[in-house]
């Protein structure tokens, strides 16, 4: 393998339950996976991430993991598993795995073990305090509402679950712990996987004292994340997990890192420090929301998303590395967020596309988005599965929230707007199954559908083939510095990417209106791509029309 070879790959996350499912029980697996390796080759990508696969009691949906070497019943064996590396590896894809542990499951073995006694084997794997007189030991709430702290009878403490009851953090203080992280760890890349996607990895390093945090207005708890973010410890753990199995090959390690600054980013993904590949920052998803929690709602202000992603390009360009992404998992559908999923659906996403995928760092696509699948509106609370919307549903109701004002939000943010079953065709339950699925499928299938896709030449996901071709042809994309044009523009996108004697132009209109603009170096015929059939272009002028994105490709000297 190259090295480094990662930096030109593009990675396709799959959220397996959710994606294709070959057995009719309504449920995503991996048989189903296989079934679409021909269409993952055809779209281009180099590496499928797999969401969590593990036995699991999915109280999270995999991210609280039973046994990590063991694979979830419904989604097939280990067998398939097997099956399913040597198959991508066949088409030119790599598999990478996801690595839950900041936390396991309460139903892991560690954690059955761990909460029997005070002097378990395992009682150090966890983290454990006493209470304060009748409270818990401090004020910090967790990811998924409630406190972060529950009481186990048998020991008469409490311990800390940063997300769910049911997923227990785990205690890194611990060798042993670290120990049988690592042997895992060995465990999965034996079987032939090509890296980890690392799951909230700068939340493992606790500050040792758990002090209160800040309880900041309309909170119920308090913020504990200044003594769990970027903890006393984190690099010192990930230099000794890239010593003790990273070093072992080229791996692609990508953290998942909620708070992580530019300064940490480089820190992480400095090649010279020996930690990770990249991480995945979370400040440009923040943009469109208040200070304190992504259900309350703001419209995004398009100059401060250009700034962020300014500062990520020039901060880590020749430091570190940057991924980039706008979908996930936990993120609800671009298009619908920053885009426009009526009118423009089509031009909105090929434009929103190509502003990131000309940027320096490895592109994330997230199932669904090469399709342009949008948000979904469920008119009933119960039709959400997703246990952080459930959650803070009930939370806010409880302390008397308007039930139209509490769904609005999870329209716009929850999580199950990524989550609805992938659309395949216009047949029943958009083709994902043939039983019921265990989330409702959008009702926009019939429209929006990867045989539709595959059928025109100007789909998204032809625009999206494109994009993983030129990542592979220009260096300038991999290699290129980063300049920011019209920082302060409302509607229009627009930068420079400069290397050797090349330099590219990227402009993307973020808006429903029309737009000229000057261009002073570019050429009618340096387009390298478009999401319009034509250009308008006269004297110099280039008018961008609603989500319009183009791209120019020249030699300074010429
Ligand atoms: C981040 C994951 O992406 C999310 O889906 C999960 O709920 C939490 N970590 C807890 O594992």
């Amino acid at each position: 393998m190259e090295s480094n070879w990662w930096k030109k790959s593009v990675v396709y996350q799959i959220y397996p339950r959710s994606f294709n499912d070959s057995n009719g029980d309504g449920i995503g697996d991996l048989p189903g996976i296989i079934e679409k390796l021909d269409y993952l080759q055809k779209l281009g990508i180099d590496v499928l991430w797999l969401s969590p696969i593990f036995d699991s009691p999915n109280d999270d949906n995999g991210y609280d993991i039973r046994n990590y070497e063991t694979i979830m019943d419904e989604f097939g064996t280990m067998e398939d598993v097997e099956l399913l590396i040597s198959e991508a590896k066949k088409r030119g894809i790599h598999l990478v795995m996801d690595l839950v542990v900041n936390h396991t499951s309460d139903e892991h073995e560690w954690f059955a073990e761990a909460k029997k006694s005070k002097d378990n084997a395992y009682r150090d794997y966890y983290i454990w305090r006493e209470g304060e007189g009748s409270n818990p030991p401090n004020n910090w709430g967790s990811f998924f509402s409630g406190s972060a702290w529950e009481w186990n009878e048998p020991t008469q403490d409490y311990y800390l679950h940063l997300f769910s009851k049911k997923q227990p953090d785990l205690n890194w203080e611990s060798d042993s712990l670290r120990k049988a992280v690592y042997e895992m760890m060995h465990f999965w890349l034996n079987k032939g996987v090509a890296g980890f996607r690392m799951d909230v990895i700068n939340l493992i390093s606790k500050h040792p004292a758990l002090p209160n945090g800040p309880v900041h207005p309309g909170q119920l708890f308090g913020d504990g994340s200044p003594y769990y973010m970027n903890g006393p410890k984190i690099h010192d753990y990930m230099q000794e997990m890239h010593q003790e199995v990273l070093s072992r090959g080229d791996i692609l390690t990508v953290g998942e890192c909620p708070g992580a600054t530019t300064e940490d980013a480089a820190l992480f993904s400095d090649p010279n420090r020996n930690e990770l590949s990249m991480i995945f920052t979370f400040e440009h998803m923040s943009l469109d929301s208040g200070p304190y929690e992504k259900w309350d709602l703001r419209a995004l202000h398009l100059p401060k998303l250009k700034k962020n992603f300014r500062k990520w390009q020039t901060e880590l360009h020749g430091k570190g590395w940057n991924s980039l992404y706008w979908n996930n998992h936990d993120q609800p559908r671009i298009v619908s967020r920053f885009g426009n999923d009526t009118d423009y659906r089509v031009e909105s996403a090929k434009m929103l596309a190509t502003c990131l995928h000309f940027m320096q760092g490895t592109p994330y696509i997230y199932q669904g988005e090469e399709i342009g699948m949008t948000n979904v509106v469920f008119e009933s609370i119960e039709d959400y599965q997703d246990l952080e919307t459930r959650r803070m549903y009930d939370e806010k109701m409880a302390n008397g929230a308007v039930h139209e004002d509490v769904m609005q939000s999870i329209y716009v943010k929850g999580r199950d707007n990524a989550r609805t079953p992938m659309q395949w065709d216009d047949t029943a339950e958009a083709g994902f199954t043939t039983g019921t699925p265990w989330l409702k499928v959008n009702p926009n299938y019939k429209t929006i559908n990867v045989q539709e896709a595959l059928a025109s030449p100007n789909s998204i996901f032809a625009y999206y083939q494109s994009l993983i071709q030129l990542r592979k042809e220009l260096d300038i994309l991999t290699e290129g510095s980063f300049v920011l044009l019209l920082p302060d523009d409302e509607e229009i996108f627009a930068y420079q990417r400069h290397w050797q004697e090349e330099m590219l132009t990227v402009y993307c209109n973020f808006s429903a209106s029309t737009r000229d603009i000057s261009c002073v170096h570019e050429n009618e015929s340096d387009v390298v791509i478009k999401n319009y059939e034509t250009l308008e272009w006269h004297d110099n002028t280039l008018t961008l029309r609603p989500f319009e994105a183009v791209i120019f490709k020249f030699n300074k000297n010429a």
